[in-house]
């Protein structure tokens, strides 16, 4: 048995945040911002809370698969941004889909959030305990960003995005997964006492770089494929500098790697599962096709999963 994508779903705040009006904000330009990281605007959510993104998100991902919010055995939500401390964001967005009395938890693992998810989810669907998940990342980074600080201001974004997970007996499956974490590099990247996020930005490019790389070396040995053979490469989306470099470290060609970085900023847990739903509406990924995906972020916490589409 085989754990399927089924259907996916975003939620993109409407309102727009570029490069030129972040220069109004801070002491920054859109030629140091495109040049440094590839990102020329982000969303940014106004009245939009967290648990609302996420349940758009989730509801067009049951739509997109065909199922109903109460045939659900388990909805796991990805974020650092959570609505409140306790109850969890996925409970909440349990409540507003009608998934009456299903199993809901929220997961903190910064970038690597919707990683984590989606390998619970296939451990879950292959040891029997559950035939259809939801795995959401969501985020309000705009909450956890100091605004004054132009290291970070300039980095993130707001959004959802939602991914349905089926036990399946055709070809599609999650052939290799690997997570890791090491809590004490969490001085790299970190959430002040305010709650804003810090970082050694340069430090973390080079750690960034070098984790996913072995990362994805280790699920490509275990599932045994060719690194030719793999159609695409959707990478957490925190700088196309780090994505060019994992290319290349790869060997892989930069056209493998699915990149919107330009439009969303670093959207944390969100930013998998947003480019994932923008490489199945745009044709980028096919059934059947070979996909990996990797993250790094805050914990420090990074992986990698390979799957058959
Ligand atoms: N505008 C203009 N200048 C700036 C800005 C800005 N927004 N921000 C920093 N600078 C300046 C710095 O002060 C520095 O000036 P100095 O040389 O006079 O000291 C100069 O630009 C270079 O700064 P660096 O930090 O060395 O710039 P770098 O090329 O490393 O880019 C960046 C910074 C974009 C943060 C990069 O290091 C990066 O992407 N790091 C990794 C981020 C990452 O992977 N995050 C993981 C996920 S995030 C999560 O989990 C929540």
């Amino acid at each position: 048995m085989g754990t399927k994508i089924v259907g996916t779903g975003v939620y993109l705040p409407k309102n727009i945040l570029t490069n030129f009006d972040l220069e109004k904000m801070v002491d920054t330009s859109d030629e140091w911002i495109t040049t440094r990281t590839g990102i020329k605007e982000r969303r940014i959510a106004k009245e939009e809370t967290i648990t609302h993104m996420a349940t758009e998100a989730a509801r067009e991902a049951l739509k997109n698969g065909n199922t109903s919010p109460e045939e659900l055995d388990l909805i796991i939500l990805a974020t650092l941004t959570p609505e409140k401390r306790f109850p969890a964001t996925a409970c909440l967005v349990q409540a507003n889909l009608g998934a009456k009395g299903v199993y809901s938890f929220d997961i903190s693992a910064a970038c690597s959030g919707f990683l984590y998810g989606l390998d619970i989810a296939d451990s879950f669907i292959k040891a029997g305990k559950a035939e259809k998940v939801l795995v959401i990342g969501a985020e309000k980074l705009s909450e956890a960003v100091d605004w004054e600080d132009r290291s970070t201001c300039v980095l993130f974004g707001d959004g959802a995005g939602a991914v349905l997970f089926e036990s399946s007996e055709d070809e599609s499956d999650i052939l290799a997964t690997k997570m890791y974490s090491e809590g004490s590099l969490e001085e790299l990247l970190y959430a002040d006492k305010c709650g804003y996020i810090r970082m050694k930005g340069r430090e973390l490019f080079k750690v960034a770089v070098r984790s996913m790389e072995e990362v994805c070396k280790e699920v490509i040995e275990e599932a045994g494929v060719k690194p030719e053979d793999i159609n695409l490469v959707i990478p957490h989306q925190a700088n196309v500098r780090i994505i060019n470099a994992l290319a290349e470290k790869l060997g892989l060609p930069k056209e493998k790697f699915y990149v919107n970085i330009h439009k969303y900023g670093n959207t944390s847990a969100a930013s998998i599962p947003i480019a994932l739903h923008e490489a199945i509406k745009e044709g980028r990924l096919k059934r059947g096709d070979l996909v990996l995906m990797t993250a790094m972020g805050g914990g420090l916490t990074w992986g990698a999963a390979l799957l058959r589409y």
